[in-house]
């Protein structure tokens, strides 16, 4: 072993100490090493005025739900009874918005009204914030707009007034048409026969895509049960599926049913059994192989992925948007500006108005990390030409004794400009892909632990 790999093991071993003790699955919501404080409106305009021609994607969280359902990783808070949060959330938004001067401003390629789950606000509630939403940004023209939702909150005159706000988006969190899948999540049921009605009320007031999001890996599941789900989801009124594996937040019950390997390939096999039956409808097919996230397109309609109007929450250096992020969940690897509402202080109320909040201009050695370790986590494999196209140095002159160690152990194969990690390597990435991650982030994440531990 030369010094150099001598170092570099010496690296990877403290970094599985100290990822294993942190227990973290995945990779940092940023990397970002340069911060200043702005007042919330004031980085709003500074995003939205930008003149260098990149994108600009609106991305809008409304942190409250009316259950918390036991898989999900998005959740922030529940919402009261009386709806003052409901109504905090609103007001706080609306008024930031009235700071801003509505006049000028880069057009929005891409909006998401995320959550959280943005149902929980009334009709009334939904027009006022698209109403503010539209006063102070221009949409360009195509751009694509959605509105999250789940079927419990849905109602008649919400899908009207999200359609008449510009939102023909819609995104429906079903996860399952199985009652007993639903009730073990800890969720809400909705009979097949009510989600079909709420869809069509979508259709009639205009929405262009609707969306089912449904998902494989939960407990409770069967073959059978994902089969049944997938089927009713087909013959609803719906556009596309989108069917996610279930993402644990802690790896303890995917290791429960027989670890990492097993789960992900009981998974797989149901996708594909799902993906077939989408084909023998007719409907065409996109996504991975492994299942993590597939996609199922009802071809009759005009859904298409639009690079350029494609709202996204991952750093993808091809698209190099900015996002403007609004509420809680509003944190994402975009380019070089990352834009987020005190996500630490989510719970504690909603006055958006007085907050400050961070605009980070990542350095670049951080947003090539970001695309790195967020590619391979994700798909298992980057095109480096990609990411070099975009930035002015290679990535080896930033990451070049990472790589060449990833790749002297086989952690890594390359082939011309791609690196992909090898599939024996897939179920320990998460303590190699540690390298790339900025040691400071790692320190501040164990300073933390132990002040909480404290
Ligand atoms: C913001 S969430 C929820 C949307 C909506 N509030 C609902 O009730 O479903 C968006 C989607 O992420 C997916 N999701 C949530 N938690 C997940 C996890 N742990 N792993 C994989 N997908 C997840 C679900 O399919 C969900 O519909
Ligand atoms: S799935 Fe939707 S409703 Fe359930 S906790 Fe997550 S965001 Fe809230």
């Amino acid at each position: 072993m030369s010094a150099h790999d001598h170092v570099m093991a010496h690296r990877l071993g403290d970094l599985r100490e100290l990822t294993k003790s942190l227990n973290l699955h995945t990779p940092p919501a940023y990397f970002a090493s340069a911060k200043t404080m702005l007042p919330y409106e004031e980085a709003l305009v500074l995003l939205r005025d930008d003149d260098s021609g990149r994108p600009l994607s609106l991305y809008l969280g409304i942190p409250l739900c009316v259950e918390h359902c036991n898989f999900c990783m998005y959740f922030y808070g529940l919402a009261d009874r009386a709806g003052s949060k409901a109504e905090a959330c609103v007001a706080g938004i609306e008024a930031l918005l009235r700071k801003i001067d509505s006049t000028a401003g880069r057009p929005v390629a891409g909006s998401y009204i995320g959550g959280g789950t943005p149902t929980v606000l009334t009709a009334a509630q939904i027009e006022r914030l698209l109403t503010a939403v539209n006063d102070v940004f221009v949409f360009e023209p195509g751009a694509q707009r959605t509105f999250e939702m789940s079927p419990g909150t849905m109602s008649e005159d919400k899908a009207r007034a999200i359609v008449a706000g510009g939102y023909h988006r819609v995104s429906f969190g079903v996860q399952s048409f199985v009652h007993a899948v639903v009730k073990a999540a800890g969720r809400t049921f909705t009979p097949a026969d009510e989600a079909r009605a709420l869809i069509r009320y979508c259709r009639n007031a205009g929405a262009t895509e609707i969306n089912i999001d449904l998902m494989v890996g939960l407990a409770e599941e069967t073959d059978e049960s994902v089969q049944d789900s997938v089927a009713q989801a087909l013959t609803s009124e719906c556009t596309t599926i989108s069917v996610y594996r279930y993402r644990p937040a802690r790896g303890s019950e995917v290791r429960s049913r027989g670890g990492i390997d097993r789960y992900v390939a009981t998974c797989a096999a149901r996708v594909a059994r799902l993906a077939d039956l989408a084909t023998r409808h007719g409907w065409e097919v996109e996504g991975r192989a492994d299942g993590e996230h597939v996609r199922l397109i009802d071809p009759s309609t005009s859904v298409r992925r639009s690079e350029r109007n494609y709202y996204e929450t991952r750093f993808r250096p091809q698209l190099g948007n900015s996002l403007a992020g609004i509420g809680s969940g509003a944190r994402s690897f975009q380019r070089d500006h990352r834009f987020v509402y005190c996500a630490h202080k989510s719970r504690e109320g909603f006055d958006l108005a007085g907050r400050l909040v961070e605009v980070q201009d990542c350095d670049l050695p951080s947003r090539v990390a970001a695309a790195l370790v967020n590619e391979l986590f994700r798909e298992w494999t980057v095109d480096l030409a990609a990411i070099e196209q975009d930035v002015d140095v290679t990535v080896r002159d930033l990451f070049g004794a990472e790589l060449a160690f990833l790749l002297g152990e086989g952690v890594l194969v390359e082939e011309d400009s791609w690196l992909t990690v090898a599939p024996d390597h897939r179920t320990d990435w998460m303590y190699y892909e540690k390298l790339l991650y900025p040691s400071d982030w790692l320190a501040r994440r164990s300073a933390s632990r132990h002040l909480r531990a404290r």
